[in-house]
């Protein structure tokens, strides 16, 4: 596979609107991606995930960097470059509100050389796939949140781009319809061939959907990775231990100062920690042997992706080697 995406070093300040001062968005971000692949691009509020996503569709300039598609430079050859990239924005801006949902899929189907039966079976195609059949003659204005991001997406769709750039897709939408554009993302993302970047909250969504995500935390890339690898990697430090007397307080503050540790009591004490290095469970016994508390259990938990997200963006290093114990 070919690099199909490029971002090379792209950092980003917005001027605040009183005042001279500037806030730092994007601070060098570098990243690739291979055509075909279905990239997810997460971290906190006001990382600069759609920072990233308009800079690479051209609707901001970096103030350095390049972004390049498929070899075009994004500001310099900018007509080749976003031809093949189609976006879904926060807030829907790519639809029509006062026009309906099928006068919005005829609209952007535009002039792509197909014939109009053609185009209209694609449309009828597309409304029933995302079961908006109904809602065909509806204004866009009228319909729900979850509705209006089906259609933003059935349009992206449409425009036969090979590039769909979503950002935060699931967001404000209730389960059901967050489930619904995510099974449809599914779809795109595996019967179609086309290269997703999909930023995102919703863990369950990225672990479902992405191949690989860039976490990117105070505008700069944490962690570059397979998903598979991030959870093997966070997997093998995740402990749990169950203790036969709780933790005295001492114990507790050294443990705390430590370690980002959980400690349930429930019938027994259980300690919960992620330990960046095989080594640390030692310092871990150490302050278990401070007391004698007896050691009941030690186990190794699993980890969901949420739990290696929040590792990732408070400063656990994913790449280094771990050791297994
Ligand atoms: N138009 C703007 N003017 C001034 N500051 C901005 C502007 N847009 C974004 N910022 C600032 O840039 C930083 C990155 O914002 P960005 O919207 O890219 O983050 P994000 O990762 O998409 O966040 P969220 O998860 O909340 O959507 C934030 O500090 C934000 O306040
Ligand atoms: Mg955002």
């Amino acid at each position: 596979m070919s690099q199909l995406i490029e971002v090379r070093d792209i950092a980003k300040s917005y001027r605040q609107r009183q005042g001279s001062q500037t806030v730092k968005a994007l601070g060098g971000v570098s990243f690739s991606v291979q055509r075909g692949e279905v990239l997810g691009l997460l971290g906190p509020n006001g990382a600069g995930k759609t920072t990233t996503i308009k800079t690479i569709c051209g609707l901001i300039v970096p103030d350095s960097g390049t972004v390049t598609i498929d070899g075009f430079d994004v500001q310099r050859e900018r007509l080749k470059a976003l031809r093949s990239i189609s976006a879904v924005l926060e807030g829907n801006r790519n639809l029509y509100w006062r026009l309906t949902v099928r006068e919005n899929l005829e609209y952007f189907a535009g002039n792509r050389g197909a014939s109009r039966r053609q185009v209209r079976a694609q449309i009828e195609e597309l409304l029933r796939q995302f079961r908006l059949a109904d809602k065909g003659n509806e204004l866009v204005n009228h319909l729900s949140r979850g509705m209006q991001q089906k259609l933003a997406i059935a349009v992206a769709l449409l425009a036969g781009s090979e590039i769909i750039l979503l950002d935060e897709p699931t967001l404000g939408l209730d389960v059901e319809a967050g489930y619904e554009v995510r099974q449809l993302l599914r779809d795109i993302a595996n019967n179609q061939g086309r290269t997703l970047i999909i930023s995102s909250h919703d863990m369950p969504v990225v672990q479902d959907l992405c191949q690989r995500v860039v976490i990117i935390s105070g505008g700069r890339v944490v962690a570059d990775d397979q998903v598979s690898n991030l959870l093997k990697l966070f997997a093998t430090r995740a402990y749990q231990v169950t203790l036969g007397a709780p933790l005295s307080s001492a114990q507790l503050s050294r443990l705390q100062a430590r370690f980002t540790a959980s400690i349930d009591h429930p019938a027994k004490t259980v300690v919960r920690v992620n330990l960046e290095h095989g080594e640390d469970i030692y310092e871990l016994i150490e302050i278990l042997r401070l007391e004698r508390t007896p050691v009941e259990a030690i186990d190794r938990t699993t980890i969901n992706f949420e739990q290696v997200f929040l590792q990732v963006i408070n400063g656990a290093k994913p790449l280094e080697e771990t050791h297994a114990l």
